[in-house]
C-alpha cells in the first residue's frame, strides 16, 4: 500500500490497551480506555491479517503496556507468522512470560529504558524500587527465549543524557540495540536532553553509520554496538520516510504519529472491511512537517513548515 505522496506503508503499530504499571513523566497515551473495555483480540488479529494483505510486513503491539493484556499470548498466536511480530513494553512483566511469548510466535522485544540507576529510574518512570531489576531480568529472559535482536528505548532527558555512554557500553555487552529516542515534548516541560549534541559525537567516533528506511533513522556502528537514533522533531526528514500506520487502544486507525485530527474509527472485526478502513487511513496520510514531492525516488522536502 502506497499514500499519495509515494510513501510505501510497511508497518503496523496496535496499541492494545491504555493501562500501564508505569507512569512515565513524558509519556504521550495513546488512546483511552473505553467503558467497553480495550480493543477486542478479534480485532487485532483482523487487522493484523488485512495488514499483512495490504503488503505490510511487520506488526508492533504496544499500550499503555501491552504485557497487561492477559490474551496477549493468544493474540500473537493467530497473527500471520509471514509479519515480523514484536512488542514494546517496559520489561517490568516480561521475565515472566518471554518464553511462552516466543512459543507464541513474538519475534523481537522493544524495551524502554531510561535509566541504569534505581533512583533516577523510579523518578522518570514513576516505578517502584525493585523495578529496575525485573526489567533487567526481562531483558535477560528475552535473550534466552530468542527475541532477537533486542531494542531498548532511551528517551534523552536533561536528566539522563549522562548515563548515554555507560548506555551504550551496557548494550554493547549484550548485544543489544540501542535506540536513542528524542522526546516528543506535548506538554510543553523543557526536560529534553541534548539528543542534536549527542549525535554529533556519535558520528564524530563512529566506524561507520547505516541510514535505515523507516524515518530515516540513522545507525551508528561503535567498536561493537549499534546505536540508533530516532528524531521525530526533525522535519527535514522524519514524515519523509515515514511507512508505518497506528491504531489507538479504542480502536481507531490514526494516520500520522502527530495528529489525532483524522482517525478512522474500526467499526468491525471483518477482515475485508478492516482493509478498507486502512486504505481510508492510507488516503488520509500526510506529512505533518511540510510537503514531500510525490515520487518515492525524490521523497525530499520541497518545503519546510510546521504546519
Ligand atoms: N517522547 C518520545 N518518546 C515517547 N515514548 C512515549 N512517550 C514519548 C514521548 N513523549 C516512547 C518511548 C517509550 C515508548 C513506549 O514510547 O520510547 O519507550
Amino acid at each position: 500500500m502506497v499514500d499519495s505522496y509515494g510513501r510505501k506503508v510497511t508497518g503496523i503499530r496496535i496499541a492494545l490497551t491504555p493501562r500501564c504499571n508505569l507512569k512515565c513523566i513524558y509519556c504521550h497515551h495513546e488512546g483511552e480506555l473505553l467503558p467497553g473495555g480495550e480493543i477486542p483480540g478479534d480485532m487485532v488479529v483482523s487487522i493484523a491479517k488485512a495488514a499483512a494483505e495490504l503488503g505490510m510486513r511487520s506488526v508492533k503491539l504496544t499500550g499503555g503496556e501491552p504485557l497487561l493484556r492477559k490474551d496477549l499470548d493468544l493474540i500473537i498466536a493467530r497473527i500471520p507468522q509471514s509479519l515480523d511480530i514484536s512488542i514494546t513494553t517496559n520489561g517490568i512483566l516480561l521475565a515472566e512470560r518471554a518464553e511462552a511469548l516466543a512459543r507464541a510466535g513474538l519475534d523481537r522485544v522493544n524495551v524502554s529504558l531510561d535509566s541504569l540507576q534505581p533512583n533516577r529510574y523510579c523518578q522518570i518512570t514513576g516505578g517502584s524500587p525493585g523495578d529496575l531489576e525485573k526489567v533487567l531480568a526481562g531483558i535477560d529472559a528475552s535473550r534466552e527465549a530468542d527475541l532477537l535482536p533486542i531494542k531498548l528505548n532511551f528517551v534523552v532527558l536533561k536528566r539522563n543524557e549522562s548515563e548515554v555512554p555507560e548506555m551504550i557500553d551496557f548494550c554493547r555487552r549484550r548485544g543489544l540495540i540501542l535506540q536513542l529516542i528524542e522526546l516528543l515534548d506535548i506538554q510543553g516541560q523543557g526536560i529534553s536532553g541534548d539528543i542534536e549534541g549527542i549525535e554529533r559525537s556519535l558520528a564524530a567516533r563512529a566506524d561507520s553509520i547505516l541510514i535505515r528506511e523507516m524515518h530515516r533513522r540513522k545507525k551508528y556502528f561503535l567498536d561493537g554496538a549499534e546505536v540508533e537514533v530516532v528524531r521525530p522533531m526533525d522535519n527535514t526528514e522524519f514524515c519523509a520516510h515515514c511507512t508505518r500506520l497506528r491504531v489507538t487502544s479504542d480502536g481507531k486507525i490514526k494516520p500520522c504519529l502527530l495528529r489525532s485530527d483524522n482517525l478512522v474509527k474500526i467499526d468491525s472485526c471483518d477482515p475485508e472491511r478492516v482493509k478498507e478502513l486502512l486504505r481510508v487511513a492510507n488516503s488520509r496520510r500526510e506529512p505533518y512537517f511540510g510537503k514531500v514531492c510525490r515520487s518515492v525516488a525524490d521523497a525530499t522536502f520541497i518545503e519546510s513548515k510546521i504546519l
